[in-house]
This record gives structure tokens, C-alpha cells and sequence, in this order.
């Protein structure tokens, strides 16, 4: 009998060939996978076939440990989440590593390796700072210095109280200090950039009342015990590219 003949053969050489196959497709994973950790991150969304697989790995990862706070990536400026396509940072400048960095970190998260250079102080309470000595403003200051922020987009209402909240800007209320002598922000500490139209937590007198009176400490949480390098990696990948996707569909 010819040895195609006998069923257990061919059934023997089937497994065989599934087997090697699957072996050969885990190793290619496990393959592409070390080939993330081992490229320069910035380098990988240029590479097609690493940027293959850190956006589908990346993608999955996002909706599972992200989603729940950054939805699709929009902002939420309810619960003072920022917007991650929209290529405007709070933190860096958006490279890879850099985003790698806060899912593994964190912001605020108490992981000593997060950020957590400053918050924003709380101006109604007696002592509205924790970590250097910033002195309270009363209700009629706050709404000057919101005047004065009013005034830098072209909308206050009140010139002279805005002229007092510029003086409360650069002298005792310290805000010169973190969000920059312009008021343009500073990604080496999170201040937003109190000048463009991109928002935190919003602009609408109320909110900046809100903001100053009570402060804001937004958390991004520490992933590093939960994800492995690679996930976190692809992850940062997913989110970097998420700018640049919105500017291929304009
Ligand atoms: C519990 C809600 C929550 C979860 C979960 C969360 N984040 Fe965040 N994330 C935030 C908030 C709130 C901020 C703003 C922090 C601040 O005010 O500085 C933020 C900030 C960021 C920033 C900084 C954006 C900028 O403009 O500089 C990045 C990047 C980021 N998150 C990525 C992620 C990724 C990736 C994940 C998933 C691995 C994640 N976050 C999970 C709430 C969350
Ligand atoms: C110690 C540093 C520090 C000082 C001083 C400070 N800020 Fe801030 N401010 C921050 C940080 C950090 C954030 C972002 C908080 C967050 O990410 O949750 C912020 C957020 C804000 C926001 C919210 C912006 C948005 O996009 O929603 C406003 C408005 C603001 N600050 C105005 C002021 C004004 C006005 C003063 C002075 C009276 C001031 N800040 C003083 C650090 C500071």
C-alpha cells in the first residue's frame, strides 16, 4: 500500500504542518513585538511594518485601559480630560516617548517616576498651595484676574478690573510663575497655555471662577504593573498617531 494511502499519515503530516505553522506565526509575533521594544520610538510610525503592528496592538490597549477616561481621544472638559488629537500638549510635545512616559507614570498617579511638578492652586482657601507659600485672593480679585484672562482674548468687560487682574497676574498671584510671564503655558510643569482656545476644563467665567477659586489636580493613571513595555509602548504609538490621523481625514 502507497504511504499516501494510509489515513493516519496524512493525518500525522497535517498536524505536523498546523503545528509548525502556528509555531512559526507566535515566533513571528513574539518577533515583531521585540522589534518594537528595540526600535527608536519616534522611528516606529515611520516604519510600516513596526507601525502595523504597534497600531493594532496600540489600538486594543487604548480601548481597554484608556477609553474609559479619554473616550476616542476627544476631551471631556467635565472631568478636565484633554484632547489627544488635537496635537496641543499639556506635556512635551507629543513624541512617542514622551507619551510612553505618562502611560507608564502617569500624571499625579503617585508613581514617584509621574509627573507632579505643580498643580493649580486653590485661590479661596487660606493657603492655596501646599508646596511653596502662594497667598489666598479674595472673591473680588479672582474675578479681576479673570477679567485680565478675558482680556487676552479680546473679551472682557470690565478694562479697569482687568488692568488689577493683570497686576494680580504677574505680582502676588504667582500665576506668571507656572503659566509662563505671556501666559502661554509650560509643558515642562502641565500649565496650560491660558491663550489659545484649547481648554481643560473650559473658559466660561463660572468654570475659571471654579478653576481658581478651587484649583485643579487632573490624574492620568500609572500603567506600569499593569501593561508590559510593549503593550505601553504600542499604546504611546496609537495615541502619537492620533493627530496625524485627523489631519489625513481633513
Ligand atoms: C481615570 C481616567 C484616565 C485614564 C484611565 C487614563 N487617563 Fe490619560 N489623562 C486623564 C486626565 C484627567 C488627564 C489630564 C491630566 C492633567 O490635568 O494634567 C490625562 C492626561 C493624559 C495625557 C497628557 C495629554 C497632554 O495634553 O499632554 C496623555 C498622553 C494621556 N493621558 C494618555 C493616556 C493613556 C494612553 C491612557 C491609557 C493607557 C490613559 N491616559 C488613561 C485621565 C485618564
Ligand atoms: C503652581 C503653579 C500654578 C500657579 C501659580 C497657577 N497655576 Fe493655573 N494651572 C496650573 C496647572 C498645573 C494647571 C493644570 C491643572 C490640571 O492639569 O489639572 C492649571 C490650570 C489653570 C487653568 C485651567 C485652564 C484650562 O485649560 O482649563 C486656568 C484658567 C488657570 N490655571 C489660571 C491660573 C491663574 C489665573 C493663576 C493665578 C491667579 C494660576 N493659574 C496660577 C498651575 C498653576
Amino acid at each position: 500500500m502507497p504511504w499516501w494511502r494510509s489515513r493516519w499519515l496524512i493525518v500525522l503530516l497535517l498536524v505536523v504542518t498546523v503545528s509548525v505553522v502556528a509555531l512559526v506565526r507566535t515566533a513571528d509575533a513574539r518577533e515583531a513585538r521585540n522589534a518594537l521594544m528595540r526600535a527608536d520610538p519616534e522611528a516606529i510610525l515611520a516604519t510600516p511594518s513596526l507601525a502595523h503592528t504597534a497600531l493594532a496592538l496600540g489600538r486594543d490597549g487604548f480601548v481597554r485601559h484608556c477609553a474609559s477616561c479619554h473616550g476616542t481621544g476627544g476631551p471631556d472638559q467635565a472631568r478636565g480630560v484633554p484632547d489627544l488629537t488635537d496635537g496641543d500638549y499639556l506635556y512635551g510635545t507629543g513624541q512617542v516617548a514622551e507619551i510612553e512616559q505618562i502611560v507608564l507614570h502617569g500624571i499625579r498617579s503617585g508613581d514617584p517616576r509621574g509627573w507632579q511638578l505643580a498643580a493649580m492652586p486653590a485661590y479661596a482657601r487660606p493657603k492655596p498651595y501646599a508646596a511653596e507659600p502662594i497667598p489666598p485672593m479674595t472673591p473680588t480679585q479672582i474675578r479681576d484676574v479673570i477679567q485680565f484672562l478675558r482680556f487676552k482674548h479680546g473679551t472682557a468687560t470690565d478694562q479697569a478690573a482687568a488692568a488689577r487682574g493683570g497686576k494680580l497676574y504677574a505680582g502676588s498671584g504667582g500665576c506668571y510663575d507656572c503659566h509662563g510671564n505671556d501666559a502661554g503655558g509650560d509643558e515642562a510643569v502641565g500649565a496650560p497655555n491660558l491663550l489659545d482656545d484649547v481648554w481643560l476644563y473650559g473658559n466660561t467665567p463660572a468654570t475659571l471662577e471654579r478653576t481658581i477659586r478651587e484649583g485643579r489636580a487632573g490624574i492620568s493613571p500609572a500603567f506600569a504593573t499593569t501593561l508590559s513595555p510593549v503593550e505601553a509602548r504600542a499604546i504611546a504609538v496609537y495615541v502619537a498617531a492620533l493627530p496625524r490621523h485627523q489631519q489625513d481625514q481633513r
